[in-house]
């Protein structure tokens, strides 16, 4: 049920127009994106959420945009009062706190259909790895040897956890993703690269890490319009474009896409 539905008997009109579309679930928290102009129905708002989404036991206003390297968020508490909680998604167990590391459920599908293409016996790298939603699960599916890196802590610590409870073994970096050339003896098979907004260029670093042949899966954020100059750039770079998509909207005409992409 939408948003809408849940107060069209408890708000005007005028104001049910405002309301955002729909809000994000994490564990047992709930995102939404409530605008000025709702400022003094935010805890109707809240209750109304809350008492359909009995799950839900704390409700967030973001308050700001992601921002800064560690990617995240303000919050304002409308329910509740805190940040941290457990999600589940691929089968796996992830422990976030949303006010010190990033994590967003969206890409749970883009998770899964990395997993998929991973093969037994690559070496894997999980670039900009977060919390570990993408590494966790290729570990527990695939036999590979497999390395994470963030130059978050507090990432990096909840990864450490993450990877405790769902029992996985692999290599966390605190590191710096702009040190990567000097960081690695061995070239790797494969790189994963969920690139925070305004790093692209961390794929030509990482191409001096990656054997001939070997695969990254790029995310980058561009306007439809950007996309047949930035695959004529791909290309003259010496990478074969295997697949790309669309993975999710960011911002107004702004898109999260992924690339395939093999080194030639
Ligand atoms: C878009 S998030 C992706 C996190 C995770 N892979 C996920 O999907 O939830 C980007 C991550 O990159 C990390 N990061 C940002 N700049 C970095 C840099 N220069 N070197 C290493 N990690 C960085 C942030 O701490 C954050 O965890």
């Amino acid at each position: 049920m939408s948003l809408r539905d849940l107060l069209k008997d408890k708000l005007p009109q005028e104001k049910l127009s405002f309301l955002p579309k729909g809000f994000e679930v994490i564990g047992d928290i709930a995102i939404i994106n409530i605008p000025q102009s709702l400022d003094n129905e935010k805890y109707l708002i809240a209750e109304a959420l809350a008492s359909h989404r009995r799950d839900v036991g704390v409700i967030l206003r973001k308050t700001d945009k992601l921002k800064g390297e560690k990617r995240v968020g303000g919050f304002e508490f409308l329910l509740g009062n805190r940040t941290s909680t457990v999600h589940r998604e691929n089968n796996c167990i992830f422990h976030v706190d949303l006010a010190e590391a990033y994590f967003s459920g969206k890409m749970y599908f883009e998770r899964n259909r990395i997993v998929q293409t991973v093969n037994d016996g690559e070496d894997v790298l999980v670039l900009f790895c977060g919390v570990g939603p993408f590494l966790i699960p290729i570990w527990k599916m695939k036999n590979v040897n497999i390395t994470g890196l963030d130059n978050n802590p507090a990432a990096c610590a909840l990864f450490k956890k993450n990877a405790e409870i769902n029992r996985i073994e692999a290599n966390i970096l605190l590191a710096d993703a702009n040190s990567v050339p000097y960081l690695f003896k061995k070239p790797f098979d494969r790189i994963v690269m969920p690139t925070p907004y305004g790093q692209d260029h961390s794929l030509t670093l990482c191409r001096t890490i990656l054997k001939p042949e070997g695969i990254v899966h790029f995310y980058t954020f561009k306007k439809d319009f950007e996309i047949p100059h930035f695959k004529r750039l791909l290309e003259e770079n010496g990478w074969q474009i295997e697949f790309y998509r669309k993975c999710g909207g960011v911002a107004p005409r702004v898109d999260r896409y992924v690339f395939d992409l093999l080194k030639q």
